[in-house]
């Protein structure tokens, strides 16, 4: 045997006697691990003695490899039942240890966020005209006295445009007091036929149980060829239909607004009472009639037409407005608009 071969076979066999005693020293896994690469890894000790082979004979490489596969297996057999060993341990002393108090209170999390009431009911009712064929048309809250009323058809001293109702800018501004200015830009600005929607906030100089300075409503209109009364009867119709619930009864009551002609209030059955229908009407809601007022609507006028640059010869349309926190307090019986605009948590979770 030469000397490269004996130091070899003497290395492995110091080798050999050596592993297990580090492994079974090994505390856990990762010791466990790096005690292993020592040997097998690729800086371990047997790759180091591999190296020396060059030096030996074939015949010599031969046993030599023999060995070390051998002792391999046997390192490979003895990390496992180290693992396995020190897994063991390791779940017994979870067992072992104190029990989780199941009956522990839970962490409770915090409450989610979740959209307003008054979005909630936009986003229904824009959703409910969309499906009609409407499509949203967005406009400024500040706009020019001449969209908010003059072209509207608003003569120059009506009340409504007094500084008591209305909020003006230093610029001579207005803040719109309603979502009708959408109508003068969408016909001042589109091609008809069209059938638009516009919801948005409107201000006015006005606040009591009922009224906010700051509100919202939604504008719906549509111009077109030979639109008629019937037209906005039918939608009316569905969107009582759809918003108040089946079979929601509906009345179009004679009315004035300076855009349209005829114009009409539009009324439901009583939310609260449900007693349209006879001499026991009514609640004090609605005021012992079995009614309630939800929105102004009207065959759009032709000075407006005009006003707008559109011939009222041959254009005609429907038009109508409510106001969106009238809809939520009737829909889900609020009875003050303030808790609308509160945003106590405690109301708004019922949502
Ligand atoms: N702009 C009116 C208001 O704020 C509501 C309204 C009435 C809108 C009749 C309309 C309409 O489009 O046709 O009181």
């Amino acid at each position: 045997m030469s000397d490269a071969h004996a130091t070899i076979i003497a290395s492995l066999e110091q080798l050999a006697g050596a592993f297990q005693a580090s492994f079974d020293a090994a505390p856990n896994e990762q010791l466990l691990r790096d005690e292993n690469a020592k040997v097998l890894g690729k800086k371990g000790a047997l790759t180091a003695i591999l190296k020396e082979m060059g030096k030996v004979s074939a015949d010599a490489r031969k046993s030599i490899g023999e060995r070390v596969n051998a002792l391999k297996s046997e390192v490979e057999r003895a990390f496992d039942d180290r693992l396995a060993g020190i897994r063991r341990r390791e779940r017994e002393a979870e067992l072992s240890a104190p029990a989780f108090d199941l009956t522990l209170p839970a962490r409770t999390p915090a409450p989610r966020g979740h959209a307003h009431p008054i979005s909630i009911v936009r986003d229904e009712i824009v959703g409910i005209f969309e499906s009609m064929g409407f499509s949203v048309f967005d406009g400024p809250q500040i706009d020019t006295p001449a969209n908010n009323f003059d072209k509207l058809g608003f003569p120059p001293d009506h009340p409504a445009t007094d500084m008591h109702d209305t909020f003006y800018t230093t610029a001579g501004h207005v803040l719109r007091t309603h979502t009708s200015n959408i109508q003068v830009r969408a016909m001042t600005t589109q091609k008809p036929p069209f059938a638009f929607i516009a919801p948005g906030a409107c201000y006015r100089v006005d606040s009591d149980l009922t009224h906010s300075p700051m509100f919202h409503q939604i504008e719906a209109f549509v111009v077109a060829e030979h639109v008629t009364l019937a037209h906005l009867k039918g939608v009316l119709a569905e969107f009582a239909e759809r918003f108040y619930g089946t079979g929601t009864p509906v009345r179009l009551r004679p009315s004035y607004f300076p855009f349209t002609e005829p114009s009409a209030e539009v009324d439901i059955a009583c939310v609260f009472c449900k007693q349209s229908d006879g001499a026991r009407a009514g609640c004090a809601v609605c005021k012992h009639s079995g009614w309630i007022e939800i929105l102004g609507s009207g065959m759009i006028d032709p000075l407006v037409f005009e006003q707008c640059g559109l011939d009222p010869e041959r254009w005609s349309g429907f038009a109508l407005g409510m106001g969106i926190e009238r809809q939520a307090m009737l829909r889900y019986g609020i009875p003050e608009i303030r808790l609308l605009f509160d945003n106590d948590p405690r109301f708004l979770a019922q949502f």
